[in-house]
């Protein structure tokens, strides 16, 4: 599998997790980075084309089971009143542009593999009927960059139905990371627990769905 932000939070985790189960595991990271377990390392800044570019040279050939776009930033939290227009491009850029792009440069290498699964970590602050219930956060860009990358997931999960490629868009609840904090109630191992469980289930019929790290469907 190949794991994108995978430094430290969930994708350091999830990547910690695919190892233990024996996969080989690709971990990309744009900085340094150590971990536990076997784990190869390659360099990636999601927020470069040129970057996504010379990983899918790098990896030219190599088949890739499961593709998970992790990396993710949240960007400006103050609400409409310190919405930046900067700021907004580049939550987009990572969050929601990135994985599409990454889908594109990997669609071969997902082809040659046995699992063909792409699982892009959103959020539920990005669902148009769920994000705001009980969430009153500013995040004007990184609810509109998961409500994008969401749409993202519908679509590559149209454009790749007929190369068998299974595309999620999942939540992964609200997880004691750099970017959920110390208030949050989910801890990172139970949250990558329940995110590896839905990938390694999921098939065809999941294709284009959204999903909670405990089971859970969740509108889009
Ligand atoms: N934590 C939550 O409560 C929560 C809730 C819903 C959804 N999510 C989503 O879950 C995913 C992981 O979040 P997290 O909580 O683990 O966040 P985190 O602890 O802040 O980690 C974010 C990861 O993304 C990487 N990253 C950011 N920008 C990047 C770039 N341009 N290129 C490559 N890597 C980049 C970071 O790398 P560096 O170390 O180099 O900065 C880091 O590894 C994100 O997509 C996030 O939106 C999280």
């Amino acid at each position: 599998m190949l794991i994108t932000g995978a430094s430290r939070g969930l994708g350091r985790e999830l990547a910690q997790l695919y190892a233990a189960d024996g996969w080989r595991v690709i971990a990309c990271v744009r900085g340094q980075a150590s971990f536990d377990g076997n784990i190869e390392m390659q360099s990636l800044d999601v927020s470069d084309t040129a970057s996504i570019a010379a990983l899918g040279r790098t990896i030219e050939g190599v088949a890739v089971d499961v593709l998970i776009n992790n990396a993710g930033i949240r960007g400006d939290t103050g609400g409409l009143a310190t919405l930046d227009g900067d700021d907004f491009v580049e939550v987009m850029r990572i969050n929601a542009l990135a994985p599409l792009l990454l889908a594109r440069t990997l669609r071969a290498n997902l082809l040659s593999g046995a699992h063909r699964i792409i699982a892009n970590i959103s959020s539920r602050a990005g669902s148009l009927a769920e994000g705001t219930l009980d969430d009153d956060d500013g995040d004007y860009a990184y609810r509109c960059s998961k409500a994008a990358l969401n749409m993202a997931t519908v679509k590559l999960a149209q454009d790749f139905h007929m190369d068998g490629i299974t595309v999620l868009s999942l939540h992964p609840g609200w997880v004691k990371t750099d970017m959920g904090g110390d208030e949050a109630n989910v801890a990172v191992a139970t949250s990558a627990a329940g995110l590896k469980t839905i990938i390694d289930g999921a098939d065809m019929a999941d294709s284009g769905s959204f999903r909670s790290y405990d089971g859970r469907r969740i509108s889009w």
